[in-house]
């Protein structure tokens, strides 16, 4: 893949009208995969806890197991952005912590940049992180460590009221030094007029069509989770039955002896092979 891309590009690509894409990954695969086809971030999503550790929701994944999931992408990725998903309670306790959490994405586990979910509560928790030199991606809308809070995986700002908050969440992280804001949904509408008053790009995920960019999560999209899949998830292919099929062939080949064939197998050397069945050579080089 081409050069790295950099934060003011994803800064030109608003300026230009051209949108930004982000996709998770959370392994070497993955990465490498996602970062041939050209996307411009690569989100280690907290998503990992649903998607690859098979949690019921996003707060149970730990900083070492988001620290693990970023270094396997690190290898995988040359082109993209990289954005480590700061955990629940890992920046919420103290702004120290935050600093201290944000920074073991970037030293640890090579990542460019974190991502943090929420509005003007932790908007001076994302300034101090930002002044420690660590760019910060925010997130608001539907924000998934705290759905319990917002009443489960429910579409928000659907009220004049919420949409304002939204709005007046954004332009606090812009404040505070956000160099994008992911925007999970939310009305078409309310993301637009967001990213309208926003000089920062707004990547949208159920968020309509106007955001700077667009997210999905690797899962989703190539049909690998299917335990529910959200509205605003496009699947691009259906790999699942595929790979279930493939898994089965093996299973029914090996139980019918026919994998693996001689394509599969190595030859030995045929004086070797008589050394071995039938003993040791003698002198003039015949087998005893
Ligand atoms: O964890 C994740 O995958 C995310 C995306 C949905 C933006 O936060």
């Amino acid at each position: 893949m081409s050069k790295k891309i950099s934060i003011l590009e994803l800064q030109q690509k608003k300026e230009s009208g051209q949108p930004i894409t982000m996709l998770t990954a959370y392994d070497y695969p993955s990465a490498t995969l996602v970062d041939e086809a050209g996307t411009d971030i690569i989100l280690v999503g907290d998503s990992v806890a649903m998607t690859v550790l098979g949690h019921d929701d996003t707060t149970a994944v730990t900083m070492e197991e988001m620290l693990h999931h970023c270094r396997a992408v690190k290898r995988g990725a040359n082109h993209a952005i990289l954005v480590g998903d700061m955990p629940f309670m890992s920046y919420q306790i103290s702004k120290e912590e935050a600093i201290r959490n944000a920074g073991r994405f970037i030293k640890e586990a090579g990542m460019d940049t974190v991502k943090l979910e929420g509005g003007r509560e932790i908007s001076e928790t994302v300034r101090a992180i930002i002044n420690a030199g660590i760019p910060v991606m925010g997130h608001l809308g539907l924000t998934p460590q705290t759905a319990t809070k917002l009443g489960g995986y429910k579409v928000q700002a659907k009220t004049a009221d919420s949409a304002k908050r939204i709005m007046e969440d954004a332009l606090a992280l812009q404040e505070v030094g956000c160099y994008a804001i992911v925007i999970e949904a939310v009305p078409a509408l309310v993301a637009e007029t967001v990213t309208k008053s926003l000089h920062i790009p707004t990547i949208g995920i159920g968020a309509g069509v106007h955001c700077d960019g667009q997210v999905l999560v690797f899962h989703d999209m190539l049909g690998l989770f299917d335990r529910f899949t959200p509205k605003f998830v496009k699947r691009y292919t259906n790999l699942r039955p595929h790979i279930l099929n493939a898994l089965r062939s093996f299973n029914e080949e090996v139980a019918a002896r026919q994998f693996p064939t001689q394509a599969h197998s190595f030859k030995m050397d045929e004086a070797e092979m008589e050394l071995f069945l039938y003993g040791s050579k003698d002198s003039s080089g015949k087998t005893a």
